[in-house]
């Protein structure tokens, strides 16, 4: 989704919102732009491409001097990706420029009003007719900057982050949000507006995320005032201090950020489960779900809503919750379930999961959930993020920042905290005999060293991804807790080496995709030894007769598969529930090293938003 980046200070605007817009491209984008203003001039430059064609073009064609600066990455959603465009967008007279991230989506009738009473407009977006809206509204009600963006977004149906800046008042920006992140970086005698903290981490640590509907004046040697959009009241704005470090938003010597982060895994679920898992002593307990263990001891059901990796961790959440905790569980997709008119109740417990915290779909289902009185739980990654401050209670991750578009720490550190839950929950329930609850919170306590040896893997993946790199097409399988891994292997190959591919429930083969197995079909086979191994071998010996090319994932001494398969990769033994934590960890790097032999943009796969601000 678009990123922006705002300055307004003493340090040269240029540098720092290029910089910002660099951190911010793993968001996904198309085009890139910026606006700089050097005390005399409003000087813009836009392209189609990534934010180094914005460089060159900006060397050959302006200036890159001034102290205030807004950048934007566009992700196309109205009017291809062209210059035209690209943000930013000025108005009429030329005064106002505007970025946003987001859709206004009555932007067609407002544009029919604004064309009859003389605009007109460059390009196909909704952006260019909020800012000439804009400029009407300041010039017919003779409003400031702040009082005309203000007015102009009551008028406006849809999502938006924005920077406003008006050349008559040239030591101001202006800031609003609603449905789309926005932070604002507080530091001395300067201020940075970006979609995430990232781009301005190392000049300060200070910073406010504006709530939805609230918006913001910056104004240079002036306390920034923030007040609501509907109702002009004042709000006192939070400084928060930052917990994000440089170190974690760059790639540390690794070529990608999505292999740096595939190997961050066995850190972070480390830190997933620190000061919560207290194996020696037999104790879970985390903030969020011991302040609401009744409501989820008294619920019927729980109902996961995500998308994408993260419907995969739910998926996973599903069976180690009837597993553990005997609680009944549905997974929907958040986009599915936000239209559908579900049943919902106020025994049901709706947990939310999200790496982002600011994907759209599941924030309107947790709305939803809501609305009728369901209890929201949120497992998010984003401190701070849009879905965790609309959860009732929930409990973060703390997989740091994930900047690779595929998701990968993201994934097993949910399924940790899914776990831990499910743990808690059959604790209270008595659902686990001791003995299983003491061995699993053991195990769990171990799990990062297992991660650390599945990721020995790596050369094997190398090997394999060698072999494999032209398949157009490839399935994989997996059963009972595999299962889910069998749809994120599938969805981490496809996202980043556009070869289609395909996750399927090991059984269900033979009720149509064994069809597609011949020598020519790579299959990948998650065939860890506990539980359905019997199951899982027949499986696999119906695709050897078919003459399938099978690679499959095995635990440590692992014969006879080995006899079977044309390629084994060898994982750690851990238990059934717990095995999705290490045998997801080859097949993410496997579809890595496919990617990078195949030439793709590992980081940034074309066509996708890390976060789906956008239903
Ligand atoms: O931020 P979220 O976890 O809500 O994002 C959900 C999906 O958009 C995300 O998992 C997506 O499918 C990733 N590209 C998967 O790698």
């Amino acid at each position: 989704m678009c990123g922006i980046v705002g300055y307004i200070g003493y340090r040269e605007a240029y540098p720092i919102v290029i910089k910002g817009l660099k951190r911010l491209e793993y968001r996904g984008y198309d085009s890139a732009g910026v606006m700089l203003y050097d005390g005399a001039d409003i000087k813009l430059c836009k392209t189609k491409g990534k934010v180094s064609d914005l460089e060159e073009k900006a060397s050959k064609e302006m200036t890159t001097n001034g102290t205030i600066g807004i950048g934007h990455t566009r992700w196309a959603t109205h009017g291809v990706p062209n210059d035209v465009n690209s943000h930013p967008h000025v108005s009429n007279s030329g005064d106002l420029v505007i970025i946003h991230n987001g859709i206004i989506e009555n932007y067609a009738p407002l544009k029919q009003e604004l064309i009859a009473r003389g605009y007109v407009f460059q390009s196909d977006t909704d952006t260019e007719v909020l800012v000439n809206l804009i400029e009407e509204i300041q010039k017919k009600e003779k409003l400031k900057l702040g009082k005309a963006v203000q007015t102009a977004l009551n008028y406006v149906v849809g999502a938006y982050a924005i920077a406003v800046f008006d050349k008559k008042c040239p030591d101001e920006l202006v800031a609003a949000r609603l449905g789309s992140p926005l932070a604002i970086g507080v530091g001395e005698g300067e201020f940075f507006i970006a979609s995430d903290a990232s781009p301005f981490i190392e000049y300060t640590s200070n910073a406010v995320y504006l709530e939805d509907g609230e918006m913001a004046n910056i104004r240079l040697h002036k306390p920034m005032k923030v007040r609501k959009i509907k109702d002009d009241s004042e709000v006192d704005p939070y400084i928060q201090e930052l917990q994000m470090n440089l170190e974690q938003i760059e790639k540390g010597g690794y070529d990608h950020f999505m292999l740096k982060e595939i190997y961050e895994q066995p850190s972070v679920i480390k830190d997933t489960y620190r000061g919560r898992l207290h194996a020696n002593e037999g104790i879970i307990q985390m903030a969020g779900v011991e302040d609401n263990l009744e409501k989820f001891l008294n619920a019927d059901r729980i109902i996961i809503v995500a998308c994408g990796t993260s419907w995969h961790a739910g998926l996973v959440a599903e069976y180690i919750f009837e597993e553990f905790a005997r609680i009944p569980v549905e997974v929907e997709y958040a986009s599915e379930f936000r239209y559908r008119n579900p049943i919902i109740n106020s025994k049901d417990v709706v947990i939310a999961i999200s790496q982002s915290g600011e994907t759209a779909d599941t924030m309107a289902a947790i709305k939803l959930a809501k609305e009728h009185g369901a209890f929201v739980f949120g497992v998010c990654n984003v401190v701070g993020s849009s879905i965790s401050r609309e959860s009732h209670a929930g409990a973060y991750t703390h997989a740091g920042p994930e900047i690779g578009v595929a998701s990968t720490k993201a994934f097993t550190t949910q399924i940790t905290v899914l776990t831990m839950i499910a743990l808690r929950l059959a604790k209270a329930k008595g659902t686990l005999s001791n003995s299983d609850f003491h061995m699993y919170l053991q195990e769990l306590e171990i799990i990062p060293e297992k991660v650390r040896e599945a990721l020995e893997t790596n050369e094997r993946a190398k090997e394999i991804a060698a072999t494999f790199k032209d398949a157009p097409n490839c399935l994989y399988l997996g059963r009972g807790y595999n299962f889910p891994v069998a749809l994120e292997g599938a969805l981490k190959l496809k996202e980043i080496s556009y070869i289609h591919a395909e996750g399927y429930p090991a059984a269900e083969m033979k009720h149509g995709p064994i069809a597609l197995i011949d020598d020519q079909m790579p299959v990948v086979v998650i065939a860890p030894k506990q539980g359905h191994y019997d199951k899982i071998v027949s499986n696999i010996q119906e695709i050897k007769s078919r003459s399938g090319r099978i690679i499959a994932v095995v635990t440590k001494g692992d014969t006879q598969v080995r006899e079977l398969a044309d390629y084994v990769i060898e994982i750690p033994e851990t238990s059934d529930a717990l095995s999705p934590l290490i045998t997801t960890i080859p097949l993410q790097l496997l579809s890595y090293h496919i990617a990078v032999m195949r030439g793709c943009n590992v980081d940034q796969p074309r066509n996708l938003a890390k976060s789906v601000t956008v239903e």
